[in-house]
């Protein structure tokens, strides 16, 4: 394979670690939990873990509201239990990417505290602080801007009002967050996924956002107007180009950033010179419709807008969208596994993902996401997906003692690691086998993509390079559909039943089922270089 980084050949699993595994009974995951799982990620085949905050925090937002940047929250353990983890992790060859959160702290943290102590306190300006409110809205319903009675003006805040927004304007913020950035990678972390961090820099003059023609009552109440001056600023690429300095001070880490924006303006987050994020994280995979025309054209339309040199990645699930098996169907599932695994870059896979667990009911007094309560009923809770994962058919599902923190799915007894591990059908096999056969095909890696094209419910596209030509069909259909009898080499089927023989001696291709194909070697002539090596150049 030609010369590629760890996070550009390896596969990320993003753990949500109040849900991965309790190791002392309070019914919230930690990182002793995690560590017990570790070898459960080696025989997966992953290659990083992705772990979502376990910093210090009021849990508001559930970690994503920091009071400590550099410290472990009790409920997750300690410094020795990270440095444990951390080394278990490399022990076995992994990688570990951590959470950070540089848009906003939590209005417990002491530079919040300092800075709403009085307007003239040296840490006012670390904070948006101003008289009068504007328009902007909170992305988790009403208003962005909250009264301070005691200094008598409005701090800003993008998400919950415990979530006050930093002034990355100010350069003493900067030094800050780039100095627990610092701290963390002097410890061995490989990386960070940097929180929202298409976010982070606002209008300077606070201008008004304009109406959203679209918004219909019923939806988030954030919608209301265009986030075109709280979002996407131009000067926030020269924050990531900060960011990304400090990351390339130290060897062989990555700068992964959460965005969500049409492609476009998605890829100018690879920076001028691609000196941005390495991977601004595409989330087209979550977005577009589950049919084979959609997803050709999001496909296609994402390859098509790389930059030179910039490396493709592709996200399937996360801890704020809904579940893969419960957007598309258990059935699909698998060929969303297919999919993802035979497409170029650098994979990120959601823990509970390859079991095919789905989102799980919470009744109403259950709820735990802030994002649920403030504005009920309307679609925006994420408590469903973030639900502990099932390891064994024992009463409790192996992951906690305790009282779970939110409830197990109910057919926890049946669809659990345990049993998917005994089921050589399980989709857990076959996501073991397609990161397997990543491995050992490195053009799924690092070849080019051809020939996308949907039709008749059945999305294909051919992977070349490596001196390989790999077909993936699809079918999304739920009608069986012909193939040539003479495909390929199969290298892989979403299920063992995916082929059949019809009376007139042709093949067809099951309904919601996918293989992966190798062509004959003479029918693609090999110039010896991998297309992604073409793009460098
Ligand atoms: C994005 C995170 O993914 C989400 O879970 C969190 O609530 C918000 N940022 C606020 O930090």
């Amino acid at each position: 394979m030609q010369e590629t980084a760890w996070w550009q050949r390896g596969i990320i699993y993003e753990v949500y670690p109040r849900s991965f595994q309790d190791s002392n009974g309070d019914g919230v995951g930690d990182l002793n939990g995690i560590l017990q799982r570790l070898d459960y990620l080696v025989k997966l085949g992953v290659d990083a873990l992705w772990i979502s905050p376990f910093y210090s925090s009021p849990m508001a937002d559930f970690g994503y509201d920091v009071a400590d940047y550099c410290g472990i929250d009790p409920l997750f353990g300690a410094m020795q239990d990270f440095d444990r983890l951390l080394q278990e992790i490399h022990n076995r060859g992994l990688k570990l990417i951590l959470d950070l959160v540089p848009n906003h702290t939590s209005d417990q943290h002491p530079w919040f505290l300092e800075s709403r102590s009085s307007r003239e306190n040296s840490k006012r300006d670390w904070y948006l602080w101003r008289d009068e409110a504007n328009n902007w809205q909170s992305n988790f319903g009403g208003p962005g801007w909250e009264w301070d009675d005691f200094t008598g003006q409005y701090y800003y805040h993008s998400f919950l009002k415990q979530q006050p927004d930093l002034n990355w304007r100010n350069r003493l913020v900067r030094t800050a967050i780039f100095q627990a950035m610092r701290f963390w990678l002097a410890r061995g972390v490989d990386g960070f996924r940097v929180d929202v961090i298409w976010l982070m820099i606002k209008d300077d003059q606070f201008r008004d956002n304009p109406p959203n023609p679209s918004f219909r009552p019923g939806q988030p109440s954030s919608h209301r107007f265009l986030p075109v001056f709280n979002s996407d600023r131009p000067q926030v690429h020269e924050v990531v180009s900060e960011m990304r300095a400090v990351i390339d001070d130290y060897r062989d880490r990555v700068l992964i950033g959460e965005i969500y924006l049409p492609i476009p303006q998605l890829m100018a987050y690879y920076g001028k010179d691609l000196g941005g994020t390495q991977l601004p994280f595409n989330f087209q995979l979550l977005q577009t419709a589950w049919t084979a025309e959609a997803l050709a054209r999001a496909i296609s339309e994402y390859d098509d807008a790389l930059p030179a040199g910039a490396w493709p990645n592709w996200v399937l699930g996360n801890h704020d969208n809904a579940r893969i098996a419960t957007r598309v169907g258990s059935h699909q599932a698998r060929l969303a596994a297919m999919l993802l695994l035979s497409l170029p870059g650098t994979i990120t896979l959601y823990y509970g993902e390859e079991i095919g667990m789905t989102n799980v009911p919470i009744p109403p007094d259950l709820v735990q996401d802030p994002a649920e309560k403030n504005e009920p009923g309307i679609g925006v809770g994420r408590d469903p997906e973030r639900t502990p994962m099932p390891w064994d058919s024992s009463p409790l599902a192996g992951f906690t003692t305790g009282r779970p923190w939110l409830p197990l799915g109910e057919d926890h007894a049946s669809l659990n690691v345990e049993k998917s591990d005994q089921d050589p059908e399980s989709i857990l096999h076959l996501y073991r086998t397609l990161i397997a056969l990543r491995r050992r095909h490195s053009v799924l890696v690092t070849g080019e993509l051809h020939s996308i094209a949907a039709a008749n419910n059945v999305l294909s596209y051919e992977r070349r390079g490596e001196g390989e030509r790999l077909r993936v069909l699809l079918n999304l259909g739920d009608a069986p559909i012909p193939i040539p009898s003479a495909i390929g080499e199969i290298l892989a089927a979403t299920s063992p039943c995916c082929l059949s023989e019809r009376p007139n001696g042709l093949m067809q291709l099951g309904a919601a089922m996918g293989l992966i194909v190798r062509l004959p070697a003479e029918k693609y002539a090999t110039n010896g270089t991998s297309s992604r090596e073409g793009r460098f150049s």
